[in-house]
């Protein structure tokens, strides 16, 4: 069984539609980050559960994690993002033509937490609707605001990529609790000049694997219900292992085929952003990828796997550092739930 898994990632990977075609004329102008104010530290989770500050470091390089208040949704976060982001960009909430939000723990099953952003920001009119990816939420919500743009249909997109993963944890369940964080980044995308854009993109998904990773209940294939809540049912279930092992091969898969179809290789890469899920998962990534490991920018050791929000959290925090320049060419690669993957090769 686990074998014809393991395949079926490698056909999506060798199928899936790259897109080595002219550079795609975007720019990233404004980026924005919101974490919640509470630390929560390995040392804190050893009086919670059975685990250790050396086993969480040592497997996963993850230090602390920030947890929401309990009357902060997804939605609170993101509204906070993506008003930072649009200060940067020097553009009024208001003026975006279209809100994209990348979650997987979203504020209600509907409206979309997108809409709920809007609200937060009083604006309305524009288009405003969530993408559901996983931890590649961002990556895919950055592929459909560069198609828009491209198409001509949109000037100003406010991608917005947020979650509230303490919510939708086992606590008692050590597995999976020391891993994820709660935070939420924004990036404001506009039509490009003469030089920046995607240079070349990929994405997939492979449904077959759904089961590896997911929240069994609270859908309309197992409504809530005493016996689900008492089940746990509401909360990450993952092969851990199977999760790691589809992760190092699609995430490298996808950022060596970007860079192929751009034309470009490792040493021209000047930063790298990978899904910040684990150490051990963007080590060897990036080694497969042959990217030198200080052009590697991480945050995994302060916020954990914030899920979608990993990459625009570091983004933000990678080019307040001047970590990013004009021409720099950065790559972003991610995995997560579903399966999905993508990756984008940006000059910036
Ligand atoms: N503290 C102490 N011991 C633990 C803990 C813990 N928190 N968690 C598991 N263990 C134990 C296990 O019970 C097991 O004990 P045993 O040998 O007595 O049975 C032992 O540690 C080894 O367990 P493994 O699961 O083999 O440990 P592994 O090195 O694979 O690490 C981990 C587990 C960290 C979950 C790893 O598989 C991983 O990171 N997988 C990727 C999962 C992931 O990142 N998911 C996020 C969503 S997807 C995404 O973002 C890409």
């Amino acid at each position: 069984m686990k074998k014809n898994r393991a395949c079926c990632t490698c056909e999506g990977l060798r199928e899936q539609q790259s897109r080595p075609a002219a550079v795609r004329s975007i720019k990233i102008v404004g980026t924005g980050r919101t974490l919640p104010e509470r630390v929560l530290s390995n040392v804190d989770l050893e009086g919670m559960v059975d685990t250790s500050d050396a086993w969480i470091t040592e497997r996963t390089g993850i230090k602390e994690r920030r947890i929401a208040a309990p009357d902060e949704a997804t939605s609170d976060l993101m509204a906070e993002a993506l008003e930072r982001a649009c200060g940067r960009a020097n553009v009024q909430p208001s003026e975006l033509d279209a809100v994209i939000a990348a979650t997987s723990t979203p504020d209600t099953l509907f409206p979309s937490t997108g809409c709920w952003v809007q609200q937060k920001l009083a604006i309305r009119g524009m288009p405003a609707f969530d993408v559901s990816a996983g931890c590649t939420g961002f990556v895919y919500a950055l592929e459909l605001a560069a198609s828009l743009i491209e198409s001509g249909r949109v000037r100003i997109v406010g991608i917005v990529a947020g979650e509230v993963m303490s919510r939708v944890i086992n606590w008692k369940d050590r597995g999976t609790c020391v891993l994820f964080g709660d935070g939420a980044g924004a990036a404001i995308v506009t039509r490009g000049d003469s030089r920046s854009g995607i240079l070349a993109s990929n994405w997939g998904a492979d449904g077959t694997l759904a089961q590896i990773l997911y929240q069994p209940a609270g859908g309309t294939r197992r409504p809530a219900s005493h016996e689900t809540v008492d089940g746990q049912q509401h909360t990450v279930h993952m092969e851990g292992n199977t999760v790691f092992k589809h992760a190092v091969k699609a995430m490298s898969s996808a950022a060596v085929n970007a860079m192929r179809d751009a034309g470009v290789g490792p040493d021209e890469i000047a930063l790298m952003i990978p899904h910040q899920a684990n150490l051990r998962i963007m080590e060897a990534t990036r080694e497969r990828t042959g990217i030198p490991k200080e052009k590697v920018f991480s945050v995994l050791d302060r916020y954990g796997n914030m899920s979608a929000a990993t990459i625009p959290v570091a983004l933000d925090e990678a080019w307040e550092a001047g970590r990013l320049r004009d021409g720099d060419l950065l790559l972003l690669s991610a995995f997560g739930t579903g399966f999905t993957w993508g990756a984008s090769i940006i000059r910036w």
